[in-house]
């Protein structure tokens, strides 16, 4: 991860970091159209803002599901639907390789018909679709303005020296994209929402303790997809162990042992969460949407 990446993702949003995100956030929303309110794929609830409801008001939204790479695409489809039937366009993509983010001008023209049939019979056709990019930290917003962008358009302001202003990256379609993103605080109010924020890298692993986190996170494996446990790490969990036990018997599988031949959990946590963080345990969604009635 880029240095100022991991200084932005260590950010802890104390009021004054979301009294200065607020305002940045509402002076740009007076010249956009639309907002694309980007999520992790993995946990589209967890890594919702509710507070965009209130920031966004009434302004065209598109869900974008990020990392859809990681998450599995039965589980997303199915978010999709949910979205849609509250109303809610979405669309989702891989924004590291690029998948899925061509689609982006021709869903922002699609969600902004209405606003495009009023400037048609005004005679101002030709006029450019604004939008801004919203979401917590590390949820891919400027890799998807990058891809979005092409890189070259996104390097042009790193140069030292080049100060910059507030920049339009312009997309096919007529639209054009805010170069800086919108940064919404991420919100927990339960250990589940935090702790998957966590095993996502929106908020620093730090904020729990490592080998507790990993714990719980093998329970989570257990209850909902045990296989993945037994591919990765080659046992089967055994249902009455705890989560610190199941990274012991993971520990002894991989031969992550002390020199008194004890298993090393703490190795064996980092691993857990760095191979799940990596894709390494397969297309693994966290959270899925409510039941569809
Ligand atoms: P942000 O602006 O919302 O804070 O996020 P940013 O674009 O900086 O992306 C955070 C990390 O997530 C980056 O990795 C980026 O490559 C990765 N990423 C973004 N979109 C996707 C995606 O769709 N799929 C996958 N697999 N990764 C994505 P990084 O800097 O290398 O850090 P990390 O990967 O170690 O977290």
């Amino acid at each position: 991860m880029k240095e100022q990446e991991r200084e932005r993702t260590a950010i802890q949003w104390y009021p004054g970091h979301m009294t200065r995100a607020r305002r940045m956030i509402g002076e740009n929303m007076g010249l956009v159209d639309a907002v694309c309110e980007v999520l992790d794929a993995r946990i589209p609830d967890s890594s919702r803002n509710p507070d965009i409801d209130a920031l966004a008001g009434d302004k065209p939204r598109l869900v974008i599901l990020n990392r859809a790479d990681l998450a599995d695409p039965d589980v997303t489809a199915r978010w999709r639907r949910y979205f849609t039937a509250r109303g809610l366009a979405s669309l989702e993509t891989d924004a590291k390789s690029g998948r899925g983010v061509k689609q982006l001008p021709k869903a922002l023209r699609e969600l902004l018909s209405e606003r495009l049939q009023r400037l048609a019979e005004k005679g101002q056709a030709g006029k450019m679709l604004r939008v801004m990019i919203l979401g917590i930290p590390n949820v891919g917003k400027s890799t998807l303005i990058n891809a979005a962008a092409g890189r070259r358009a996104a390097q042009a302001g790193d140069k030292p020296g080049v100060t910059r202003g507030r920049q339009w990256i312009s997309l096919p379609g007529g639209i054009e994209l805010l170069d800086t993103p919108g940064i919404l605080w991420p919100k927990f109010e339960s250990r589940e929402v935090g702790e998957a924020l966590a095993l996502t890298n929106a908020i620093k692993a730090e904020v729990f303790d490592r080998e507790a986190l990993a714990a719980s996170f093998m329970l989570r494996l257990r209850e909902t997809r045990p296989e993945a446990i037994e591919a990765r790490y080659k046992f089967t969990p055994a249902p009455e162990k705890n989560g610190y036990e199941l990274l012991e018997d993971a520990a002894r599988r991989r031969g992550f042992l002390s020199s008194g031949g004890e298993p090393d959990i703490g190795r064996m946590a980092e691993t857990l969460l760095r191979e799940y963080h990596g894709g390494l345990l397969g297309r693994l969604s966290l959270e899925a949407p409510p039941e569809e009635a």
